[in-house]
């Protein structure tokens, strides 16, 4: 959701590098606190560390802090999955585990995992803090989209996951076209397939990263909001691009009468002009639906005035609030609803949330528990994160503090799950994502499009 950034000092400003607490009343001082939680189930202690092979092409990778050859065999860390990244080659190798751990390859080119812990893999196997994608919820987000907006009438937004698997699921789900706010995640998804039709949502005058887009083998768009972003788009080899409207949030876009000056400068500098979009991320999160259906007229009406002096087929829009609202745009650019959070839980939207971070109890007091799970594993810009059946009082750097609602205390060692107010930065601060039924996982996808 891309909410303008809350200016006020409350409970959701984060100042950077800060252990603070929030300035509000904490509230369940009085209560005890409850149990929480399943207890660890007691695992037999590893003592022999897997030993693993890459397997496959040629070409360097790293795994965790080791760089394997192609062939030889290593012995990777024990505990938790790692993260293997080739090195310049790019190309595709697996990786072999020997006891019975299991390797597993993940969603892109570039980056394979391999978790090195022997036997079955659940969730009690996780370092925490540790991303967990619900794959009952995430399924029925998946359909419930791909029903209401099929095919190429959803284009969903990766920023939203910055996962190339996550992605793949959404191709197989109908949608061909994807929206990116980075070059990076462009590229990211150019590199693992999803060539079909890449938007770049958002402005860009590094000559050498368009370039870097104009040269891949996907079908690419960027948005383009003034003379300057024109003139670096067209330089640089881009052919296509999409007028961008201010259509109420102040940010990029141009004024919706000036669409068809810089649609006719940009056709003159030989790109094709698709059509336009226009955010209207000032009206998604508004809580009434009838208000949310008002506003929402009211952004599309200047999108339309741009379109009708700018022309082309495409009129791009919309977010997870109000992707049934909006029936002027041809596709919606949907991010949150695959996963959803705590602030846009709190509408009337049919999506389930799929999101949370694994954390465990690391101490317990009279009226209070802590978990590891903080400012660094947690986005807080919309607000707290919540813990089923009890009260977050504040989170710091590396804890979040609660108390159980039943008065229950919770056992060190037992593992709770928190559920973000907000996904996007929230995934953004992690490499990885398990998606579970319960407490299995069943796939383990890096966080490939993470960065700029
Ligand atoms: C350009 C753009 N389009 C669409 C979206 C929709 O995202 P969501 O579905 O999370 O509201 C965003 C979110 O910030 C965005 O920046």
């Amino acid at each position: 959701m891309g909410l303008p950034v809350r200016t006020d000092a409350g409970a959701g400003s984060v100042g950077v590098e800060t252990e603070r607490v929030l300035a509000r009343d904490v509230v369940g001082r009085d209560r005890r606190v409850a149990g929480v939680g399943a207890h660890r189930r007691p695992r037999p202690p590893q003592e022999v560390a897997p030993d693993a092979a890459l397997v496959g092409d040629e070409g360097n990778a790293e795994v965790g802090t080791q760089v394997p050859e192609i062939g030889r065999r290593f012995e990777p860390p024990l505990g938790g999955d790692q993260v293997v990244t080739l090195g310049q080659r790019r190309q595709l190798v697996g990786v072999e585990v020997a006891l019975d751990g299991r390797a597993r390859l993940g969603g892109s080119r570039h980056q394979v995992i391999v978790s090195c812990n022997a036997g079955s893999v659940d969730i009690d196997d996780l370092g925490t803090p540790a991303l967990l994608i619900d794959d009952e919820a995430m399924q029925h987000n998946l359909e419930t989209m791909a029903a209401a907006l099929p095919g190429a009438r959803c284009r969903p937004h990766v920023k939203a996951h910055k996962c190339t698997a996550l992605a793949q699921r959404q191709r197989d789900a109908g949608h061909p076209g994807f929206t990116c706010a980075t070059p990076r995640e462009l590229v990211g998804m150019a590199h693992a397939g999803l060539t079909e039709d890449l938007l770049l949502a958002n402005e860009v005058v590094s000559a050498p990263r368009l370039a870097g887009l104009a040269a891949l083998d996907a079908r690419v768009t960027v948005a383009v909001d003034s003379e300057a972003t024109i003139v670096a788009a067209a330089d640089a080899g881009i052919r296509e691009a999409l007028i961008d409207v201010n259509v109420g949030m102040p940010r990029c876009g141009c004024a919706p009468e000036d669409a068809g000056r810089l649609a006719d400068l940009a056709r003159g500098r030989g790109l094709e002009v698709r059509g336009v979009m226009g955010y209207e991320g000032h009206v998604v999160a508004i809580a009434d639906r009838s208000e949310r259906a008002r506003q929402t007229e009211t952004a599309m009406a200047m999108l339309a005035t741009a379109h009708d002096l700018a022309g082309g087929e495409i009129v791009s829009a919309g977010g997870t609030g109000t992707y049934d609202l909006n029936t002027l745009a041809t596709e919606i650019q949907a991010g949150s609803y695959v996963l959803m959070d705590g602030a846009y839980g709190e509408l009337d939207l049919p999506f389930r949330r799929a999101l949370s971070v694994l954390a465990t109890v690391i101490s317990v007091s009279s009226d209070h528990a802590v978990a590891d799970c903080g400012l660094k594993a947690l986005a807080m810009d919309h607000g707290d994160p919540t813990i089923d059946g009890a009260t977050v009082w504040f989170c710091s750097d590396e804890h979040i503090t609660f108390s159980m609602n039943d008065g229950s205390p919770p056992a060190i060692g037992d593992r709770i799950r928190v559920w973000p107010a907000h996904i996007d930065p929230t995934i953004a601060k992690h490499e990885l994502l398990h998606l579970v039924s319960e407490e299995e996982i069943l796939a383990t996808w890096p966080v490939d499009l993470r960065g700029w």
